[in-house]
């Protein structure tokens, strides 16, 4: 592992919410402003983002293989893309004075894994894991919120051939998985208000909302991050 050089002042901003919350179209315009000079920043994704995490991704997402291994191999899966992400990938992004926008991180594993996936017992090996891989890194998660209502009806609309293994999957599963969510940023929040400079702070966007107004907060947390102000 990469020796860390402390402090970090620069987060990793990560995109988190159910399927559906809009986290795809945020990002592509932030990359646009990126790429208009408003800031700095690597974007990565999760699974993938490092030259191994992009060939675990495919193992989870694409072979078919791997649908039927344990939850817990699967767990470990997600975990090991993960630890090569932030090594390989974040860590040098931050250094090099970027942020890091992520496509997804931990709260997807402890959503989509534990509760989605009903593994709510492997909660303690999440958190355990969680600490050894992320911790020193300061994190300001932007949880995109709607309900798996809203979110259903969102997915409805999209083109048959872009709905993935996700769409097919029952209501009660997503449900789940909101759930997951709720309690995942519910208890970092309480944490944060704990301790004065929280290393990991959780930005609670209402994503029901239009793409412009969902934009804007956005747009707002990233740039407070990166040191200036909206005009
Ligand atoms: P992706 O095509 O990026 O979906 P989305 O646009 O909804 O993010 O695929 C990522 C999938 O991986 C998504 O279904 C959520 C899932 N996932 C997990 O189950 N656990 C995890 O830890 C992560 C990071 C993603």
């Amino acid at each position: 592992m990469t020796q860390l050089t402390l402090p970090l002042t620069l987060p990793i901003i990560p995109f988190e919410g159910i399927d559906g919350c809009g986290k795809t179209t945020v990002i592509k315009r932030l990359q646009d402003d990126s790429n208009n000079g408003l800031f700095k920043a690597c974007f990565t994704r999760e699974p993938g983002g490092s030259v191994v995490g992009e060939k675990i991704r495919s193992l989870l997402l694409q072979d078919l293989d791997t649908e039927d291994e344990s939850p817990l191999t699967r767990l470990f899966l997600f975990m090991a893309s993960r630890s090569s992400n932030i090594d390989k990938v974040a860590q040098r992004a931050l250094q090099e004075g970027k942020i890091v926008i992520s496509d997804r991180l931990d709260a997807s594993t402890y959503a989509f894994q534990l509760w989605g996936g009903e593994c709510r017992e492997l909660e303690k090996f999440f958190y355990q894991s969680r600490n050894v891989i992320l911790s020193g890194f300061p994190i300001q998660y932007i949880y995109l919120r709607i309900t798996p209502e809203v979110a259903a009806l969102r997915r409805a609309k999209r083109p048959e051939s872009t709905q993935n293994f996700l769409d097919k999957l029952p209501i009660e599963f997503h449900q789940r998985v909101f759930e997951g969510y709720e309690e995942f940023f519910g208890r970092l929040q309480r944490q944060s208000t704990l301790v004065e400079n929280p290393l990991h702070v959780v930005h609670v966007v209402d994503a029901s909302v239009s793409e412009d107004e969902v934009y804007k907060q956005v747009k707002d947390i990233v740039l407070r991050a990166w040191g200036s102000q909206t005009p």
